[in-house]
C-alpha cells in the first residue's frame, strides 16, 4: 500500500500533455491516451523479462490511474488539476483529486469512500471479458504493460462492455417516469433496443455483484439523498424479472444496472463512469498480464482464421478489367 501511495504523482509533462486535449474530450479517451503515453515516460517498462521491473510498472500504473482519471475529469470541468495527497488512502485521495477546490484538505465522507472502495473491488477482475482479453492479446506481443493496458481501456470504452452503466443512465432518463415502462419494455421485446444493464455472457442468473451494489446504493443515498431514477430502475427490474421474454432468455440485472445510479449520486457525469470502471479493473488487467508474461508456454495471440465463403466465385483477371 505504501508503494502505491508514493507513486501517485505523474511527470509534469503528463500534465501539459493532458491539458492539450480539447475542452470537450471524453475522459475515457483521455485516460486511454495518457496511460498509453506513460510508456514513453518509462521506456524501461519494455524490459518485461525482469521481475523487479515488472513489479515497478505495476505499482506505478495502479497508483497513477486515479491521478489520470481525476485529471481527465477536471479537464472537462475546466478546473485546475489537483495533485495527489499522500496522507490519504487510495480512494479518499482519488476523491480529493476529483473534488478539491480551495479548502486546505479535502476529506470525503467515510461512507462514500467505503462505497467507492466496494465498487473498485467488485470491478477488479472478471475472467476473460473483452477488455482483459484485449490486454492479454496485445500483451502477448511482449509490448510494455502501459500499451497493453491502453488496449484494455479502449475495449472497456465500448457500450457493450464498460460503457453499459452510462447507457443505463441514459436509458432511465429517456424512460422518464414509471408510466412509460410498459411501452419501453414492448419496444425491447420487439427488438428495437436492449434493456441496458440486463444480461450477461456468463451469468445466466442474478449477477452476484449486482446484489452487493444494491446495498452500496442504500449507503450512498443515505449521504446524498435518493436519486429519482432509482424508482424507475427498481420498477423496471421488477417488471422485467416477471416478464416471460426476460425469464426465458435468463436475462437478469448485471453489475452495471445500479452502479450508474451510485456514480450519479457522486455527481459524476456519465462519461466518467467507465473511467471509474477502468481504475477498478487496472489491478485485474495487470494480474492477468503478469500471469501471461510469466507463462512459459504463452505464444503471441493469433486466432485461427477459417475461410467459409464461396470458393467458386467467377472473377475477371486484373489485366482484363480496364481494357
Ligand atoms: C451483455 C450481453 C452483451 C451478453 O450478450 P450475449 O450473452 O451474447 O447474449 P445474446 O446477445 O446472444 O442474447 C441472447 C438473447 O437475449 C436477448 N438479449 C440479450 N441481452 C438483452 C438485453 N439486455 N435486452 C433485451 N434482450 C436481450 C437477445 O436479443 C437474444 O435474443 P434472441 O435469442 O431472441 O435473439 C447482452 O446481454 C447485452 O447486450 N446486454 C446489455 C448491455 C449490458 O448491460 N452490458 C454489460 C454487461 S456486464
Amino acid at each position: 500500500m505504501h508503494e502505491i501511495t508514493y507513486h501517485t504523482f505523474v511527470h509534469e509533462n503528463v500534465k501539459s500533455f493532458m491539458e492539450g486535449f480539447r475542452y470537450d474530450a471524453h475522459p475515457m479517451g483521455m485516460l486511454m491516451a495518457s496511460v498509453g503515453a506513460l510508456s514513453t515516460f518509462y521506456p524501461d517498462a519494455r524490459n518485461i523479462a525482469d521481475a523487479e521491473n515488472r513489479h515497478m510498472q505495476i505499482v506505478r500504473m495502479i497508483a497513477k490511474m486515479p491521478t489520470l482519471g481525476a485529471w481527465s475529469y477536471r479537464h472537462a470541468q475546466g478546473k485546475p488539476f489537483v495533485y495527489p495527497d499522500n496522507d490519504l488512502g487510495y480512494t479518499a485521495n482519488f476523491l480529493s483529486m476529483l473534488f478539491k477546490m480551495s479548502e486546505r484538505k479535502f476529506e470525503a465522507d467515510e461512507r462514500l469512500v467505503k462505497a467507492l472502495d466496494v465498487l473498485f473491488i467488485l470491478h477488479a477482475d472478471h475472467e476473460q471479458n473483452c477488455s482483459t482479453n484485449a490486454v492479454r492479446s496485445v500483451g502477448s506481443s511482449q509490448v510494455d504493460p502501459y500499451s497493453a493496458v491502453a488496449a484494455g481501456v479502449a475495449a472497456l470504452f465500448g457500450p457493450l462492455h464498460g460503457g453499459a452503466n452510462e447507457a443505463v443512465l441514459r436509458m432511465l432518463r429517456r424512460i422518464g417516469s414509471k408510466d412509460n415502462i410498459p411501452d419501453f419494455i414492448t419496444g425491447v421485446k420487439e427488438g428495437n433496443e436492449r434493456l441496458m444493464g440486463f444480461g450477461h455472457r456468463v451469468y445466466k442468473n442474478y449477477d452476484p455483484r449486482a446484489k452487493i451494489i444494491k446495498k452500496a446504493c442504500d449507503d450512498v443515498f443515505e449521504v446524498t439523498g435518493v436519486n429519482p431514477l432509482l424508482e424507475i430502475a427498481q420498477e423496471l427490474e421488477k417488471i422485467a424479472l416477471e416478464d416471460e421474454y426476460f425469464v426465458k432468455r435468463k436475462l437478469y440485472p448485471n453489475v452495471d444496472f445500479y452502479s450508474g445510479l451510485i456514480y450519479e449520486a457522486f455527481q459524476f457525469p456519465p462519461e466518467m463512469f467507465t473511467v471509474l470502471f477502468a481504475i477498478g479493473r487496472t489491478p485485474g488487467w495487470l494480474a492477468q498480464w503478469l500471469e501471461l508474461v510469466q507463462d512459459k508456454e504463452q505464444k503471441i495471440a493469433r486466432p485461427k482464421q477459417i475461410y467459409t465463403g464461396d470458393r467458386t466465385l467467377d472473377f475477371t483477371p486484373a489485366s482484363e478489367r480496364w481494357s
